[in-house]
């Protein structure tokens, strides 16, 4: 589609569900449908990147997901292991930076973490976008997290309280992105389970029925069109000739 005269959000945001419920209606396996998410995430994010969005947040993992069984935990993984890399090299040669949000840490296997550090190093000089992928992610830990750093600098005399505001409390999340403008969760669930809450203060939310792997580029163009219908105020009026 033709995304000429239309609104273009900058920052977008996918919670990616429904790969279990695609597979299974398929009569696939639980992982096959963690695969065919992964192929669908790299046609559907080049072609967002197409569309002039200039930042991508997706959720691959929350700190949640480890609940998940020992089999489905070990395949993710495994998948980030092997798939973050190729992933990132399709993302370089379309000039984007690929930074990740979440805890670096354990329970995250060792392999994984150097693969994501790896790839943040590779990219830093990527100016043509960026793809924030959260993975041991929780918007409540961010939010911990960067009031731990913040109380750290206020206790060893290197920031003042009043230099905490709004504008600067972002430089402390995982990474100091712009608000996410809209944000889709696939599979119909409406819910925003714990993503990037501080990001999402003011973002137009979709929640369309179909599958992530199902996702395709007719779904984005959805997507945007809604987008376009609706009426973004952040807490203002936008008419001031309303009636009250
Ligand atoms: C939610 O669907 C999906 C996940 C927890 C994993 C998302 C991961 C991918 C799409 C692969 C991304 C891979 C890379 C390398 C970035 P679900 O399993 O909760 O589906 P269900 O609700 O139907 O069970």
């Amino acid at each position: 589609m033709d995304y000429e005269g239309l609104k273009i959000p900058t920052h977008v945001g996918i919670i990616m569900d429904g790969n279990g419920r695609w597979a299974k209606e398929r009569g696939m396996t639980r992982s096959q449908g963690h695969e065919a998410g992964f192929e669908n995430l790299k046609k559907i994010s080049k072609y967002i990147y197409s569309k002039g969005i200039k930042v991508l947040s997706i959720y691959a993992f929350s700190t949640e997901n480890f609940k998940r069984s020992k089999e489905e935990v070990d395949f993710l993984m495994k998948l980030f292991e092997h798939k973050f890399k190729e992933y990132s090299n399709q993302m370089k040669e379309d000039n984007i930076k690929v930074v990740f949000s979440g805890k670096k840490a354990h329970p995250l296997p060792d392999a994984v973490i150097a693969v994501m550090k790896e790839i943040e190093e590779d990219t830093k000089d990527k100016t043509g976008g960026i793809l924030n992928i959260c993975v041991n992610y929780g918007g409540h830990l961010e939010i911990v997290e960067a009031t731990k750093k913040i109380s750290a600098l206020v206790r060893d005399g290197k920031l003042s309280l009043e230099d905490i505001t709004e504008e600067s409390f972002s430089h402390y999340l995982f990474q100091d992105l712009p608000p996410i403008d809209f944000l889709i969760r696939t599979s119909g669930e409406v819910r925003i389970s714990n993503f990037m809450l501080y990001q999402l203060s003011y973002a137009e939310m979709y929640f369309p029925s179909i599958y992530f792997p199902a996702f395709d580029e007719a779904s984005f163009d959805d997507a945007i069109l809604i987008y376009n219908k609706r009426d973004r105020r952040f807490g203002g009026i936008k008419d001031e000739n309303t009636n009250h």
